[in-house]
């Protein structure tokens, strides 16, 4: 039977497809404070606003490709069982082949109801003020904003229990509940790779790649194949 591998994955690993992370530019997202553009609050004071910065970052998508990280991560798929629990909105772990993906913080290739954010639709043209869900209401991006529910967090933590290694990639562990997913985990085999990663107590139970996500997912890979030799 393959081993199973967990991966949770943030900003970090999208960075170098040109994705910009959330908190490497003095706490500003795209020029934006991320709670004016990444919060309940932020959608209620200013829907034009928010609408403008996420049809930008739909558009932007297209643009971007994944890099070796996210390849190299759906190619471990022929020698073991592969989940990715991401915290990110881009569609990238998909593009490069990764078939089994969670997304804790939503999708931005979806929109949905502001109902009833089970009634998704695909996100492929700008939403404006006014653009209206079948069911009546004013349709939003697919994104778990700051002061909403996490739903996938459930599944996610069943992953992250059933896991025979995790490994963190490219996240500042400050957003919760993703950044103490990893305290469900029953298995010692444990990897953070981050160039600078975060002052958390994680750092004590990981190994610490301290590199980047294009670096480091081939050393980890490295290391899992000299581990599996020793067997
Ligand atoms: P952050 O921007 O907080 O953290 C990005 C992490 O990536 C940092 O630890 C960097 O050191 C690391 N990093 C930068 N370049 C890297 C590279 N080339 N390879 C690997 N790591 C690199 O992003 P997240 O932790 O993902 O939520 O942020 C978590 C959540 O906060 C996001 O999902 C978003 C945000 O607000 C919502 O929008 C709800």
């Amino acid at each position: 039977m393959k081993k199973k591998i967990v991966f949770l994955t943030g900003a970090g690993i999208s960075a170098e497809s040109g994705v910009k992370t959330f908190r490497d530019h003095d706490g500003l997202w795209e020029n934006h404070d991320v709670m004016e553009v990444a919060s309940i609050e932020g959608w209620r004071k200013d829907k034009e606003l928010v609408l403008r910065f996420y049809n930008q970052r739909r558009r932007q998508l297209d643009e971007v490709e994944p890099n070796l990280a996210h390849l190299a991560i759906a190619a471990l798929e022929a020698s073991y069982e592969v989940v990715v629990i991401t915290q990110n909105v881009d569609d990238l772990h998909e593009r490069a082949g990764s078939t089994k993906v969670l997304h804790l913080h939503g999708e931005l290739k979806k929109m949905c109801s502001s109902n009833n954010k089970r009634l998704t639709l695909p996100y492929d043209k700008d939403i404006q003020v006014g653009d209206k869900h079948e069911d009546g209401s004013q349709l939003r991006p697919f994104i778990v904003w700051f002061g909403e529910d996490v739903p996938m967090i459930q599944d996610a933590t069943l992953e992250i229990r059933k896991a025979d290694i995790v490994v963190i990639v490219g996240t500042s562990l400050q957003v919760y509940p993703a950044a103490g997913l990893w305290e469900y985990a029953k298995t010692d085999d444990l990897y953070y790779i981050d160039p600078l990663p975060a002052e958390s107590r994680a750092l004590q139970y990981f190994t610490v790649i301290r590199k980047k996500a294009t670096e480091g997912i081939p050393e980890l890979i490295n290391l899992l194949n000299s581990k599996d030799d020793q067997v």
